[in-house]
C-alpha cells in the first residue's frame, strides 16, 4: 500500500474539549447527562481527564509525529458567569499552546463545539441575535489573550448539526423540535460566524501579533454526500435536492459569501463578502435518500453506528464546496467509529488516498479523532480514536490504526 502525500500536505489530529477535558462544569452536555439523555450513561465530567493530563497527551502527538492539532477550548471553564472569566484557564490553554509549539505541532483552535455555558443557555443560547454579542465577548477574549500564539481558528464546529440536533429532532441539548426554531438557529449562527471571522482578523492585526497577515478563519462544516436512492425516481431526486439545501448548501452559502437564500435569513444586514479563509470540512459519510430522513444503501460497508463508508464522498463535498468559493480545504475532520479497530486503517488509507488523487487544494487533514472520547449522547461506549483509553484507569495506549497512521 503506497500513498504519495503532496508537497506541504499536513497530517494530524482533532478533538474538542467537552469530549476530551473532562470534569464536573456548568455547561449543557453536564447538564443533558445530569437530565438522563447519555444513552450508556456515561457522564461527560469523566472523559480523558485531558485537562488534567494534556502534557501526556502532548507528548503521545509527539511520538505519533503528527504536524497540526485542532482542538478546542471550553467556553464555561473560561467565563463560568457572564462577563467573569477566569484567568487560571487562560494561563492553562496558554501553557497547552506554549507546548505544542514546542513540539512543532500547529495548532487550529475551535472556539465553539456544540457546548455553551448554561447561563448563555439560560439566554436563549443562539435562538437570538442579541446574543450574538455575548458570544463575541468571549470569542474578543479569547483572541486578545491567546491570539499571539494561535493564527487558524474554526469560530463555530458544524452549525448545521448543532441546529438539527438541538432544535429539530431534539436529541441533544437544548431538545427542543421546531423546524421554525433549528432555521433561526442556523441563521443566528451563520451571522455570529461572520462577525467573529471579521473580529479575528480585527484583533490580531490591531495587537499586531506574530504572522497577523497569515490569520486563517473559517468554520468546520459537516458536509454529507447526498444521493437519490434511485435516480430515476423524481421523488427521491427532489427530497435529495432539498435535504441538501436545507441541511447544509444555504448555511454554506451563507457563512462562506454571506449569500442569504432560503431557509437562511439575513437577519444583521450582512453584506455580501468573503467569510472564510479555507473550506474547513468535517467529512463522515454519505446519505441515501427516499425522504426526508437519513438512509443507508443496502449492503454498503458502514461502521459501528451504521454509518456508509464512502470514501469518494470526501472528493464530491468537497469539490461542491470549491465550486461555490475556491479556497483551500482542510478535512478539518474525518474518521470512523470501530470499537475493535479492525478497519480504521484502512478508513484512513482510503481516504486520503482519494484526496491525494483528486486536483482540488487539500492542505491538512485532521483525523477524528486523537483519542477515544465522549461521543455526546453515545457517550464512552462509541470509539473514533487511534489511542485507545481505558476509562477506568485513564490508561492510553495505541492502536494498531494510530501506528499505522503515524507511518504514513
Ligand atoms: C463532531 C464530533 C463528533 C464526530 C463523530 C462530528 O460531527 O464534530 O464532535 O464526535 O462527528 O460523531
Amino acid at each position: 500500500m503506497v500513498i504519495h502525500l503532496k508537497k506541504g500536505f499536513q497530517l494530524g489530529v482533532a478533538t474538542a474539549a467537552t469530549q476530551i477535558e473532562g470534569g464536573e462544569l456548568n455547561h449543557s452536555w453536564n447538564d443533558w447527562y445530569h437530565k438522563g439523555n447519555i444513552t450508556d450513561g456515561s457522564n461527560p465530567a469523566r472523559a480523558n481527564q485531558h485537562y488534567e493530563k494534556y502534557q501526556e497527551d502532548i507528548q503521545l502527538m509527539e511520538d505519533m509525529h503528527l504536524q497540526i492539532y485542532r482542538f478546542g477550548i471550553e467556553w464555561a471553564r473560561i467565563e463560568p458567569e457572564e462577563g467573569v472569566f477566569h484567568q487560571a484557564t487562560i494561563d492553562h490553554y496558554r501553557d497547552l499552546l506554549i507546548r505544542l509549539k514546542n513540539a512543532n505541532i500547529k495548532p487550529l483552535l475551535t472556539l465553539h463545539h456544540f457546548t455553551n455555558p448554561m447561563w448563555f443557555e439560560q439566554k436563549g443560547g443562539f435562538t437570538k441575535k442579541e446574543n450574538i454579542a455575548l458570544f463575541l465577548t468571549f470569542v474578543a477574549k479569547v483572541v486578545e489573550e491567546l491570539g499571539d500564539l494561535v493564527e487558524e481558528y474554526i469560530t463555530i464546529n458544524e452549525p448545521n448539526v448543532y441546529a438539527t440536533q438541538g432544535y429539530f429532532f431534539g436529541s441533544w441539548p437544548p431538545g427542543e423540535k421546531s423546524a421554525k426554531l433549528t432555521m433561526q438557529v442556523m441563521s443566528v449562527l451563520a451571522t455570529a460566524h461572520i462577525q467573529a471571522y471579521q473580529l479575528i482578523h480585527q484583533i490580531r492585526k490591531d495587537k499586531n501579533f506574530p504572522n497577523w497577515d497569515q490569520t486563517r478563519v473559517s468554520f468546520a462544516n459537516h458536509v454529507r454526500a447526498f444521493t437519490p436512492k434511485n435516480p430515476w425516481n423524481p421523488w427521491h431526486q427532489v427530497s435529495c435536492k432539498i435535504s441538501r439545501r436545507f441541511f447544509q448548501d444555504a448555511l454554506s452559502k451563507a457563512m462562506c459569501l454571506g449569500e442569504f437564500v432560503f431557509p437562511i435569513k439575513n437577519i444583521s444586514g450582512i453584506k455580501k463578502g468573503d467569510y472564510s479563509d479555507f473550506h474547513g470540512v468535517n467529512y463522515y459519510t454519505r446519505t441515501t435518500v427516499t425522504g426526508f430522513k437519513d438512509g443507508v444503501r443496502e449492503n454498503a460497508p458502514v461502521n459501528d453506528l451504521g454509518w456508509e463508508i464512502y470514501p469518494q464522498g470526501i472528493i464530491e463535498c468537497s469539490q461542491q464546496l470549491y465550486d461555490m468559493a475556491p479556497k483551500p480545504i482542510y478535512i478539518t475532520e474525518n474518521g470512523t467509529c470501530d470499537d475493535k479497530d479492525c478497519f480504521r486503517s484502512r478508513y484512513i488509507f482510503e481516504h486520503l488516498k482519494a484526496l491525494t488523487q483528486s486536483e482540488l487544494p487539500f492542505e491538512r487533514y485532521y483525523h477524528w479523532c486523537f483519542t477515544d472520547n465522549f461521543e455526546w449522547i453515545e457517550g464512552e461506549s462509541a470509539r473514533f480514536g487511534l489511542v485507545h483509553i481505558n476509562y477506568d484507569t485513564q490508561q492510553r495506549t495505541i492502536k494498531k490504526s494510530g501506528n499505522f497512521y503515524t507511518d504514513i
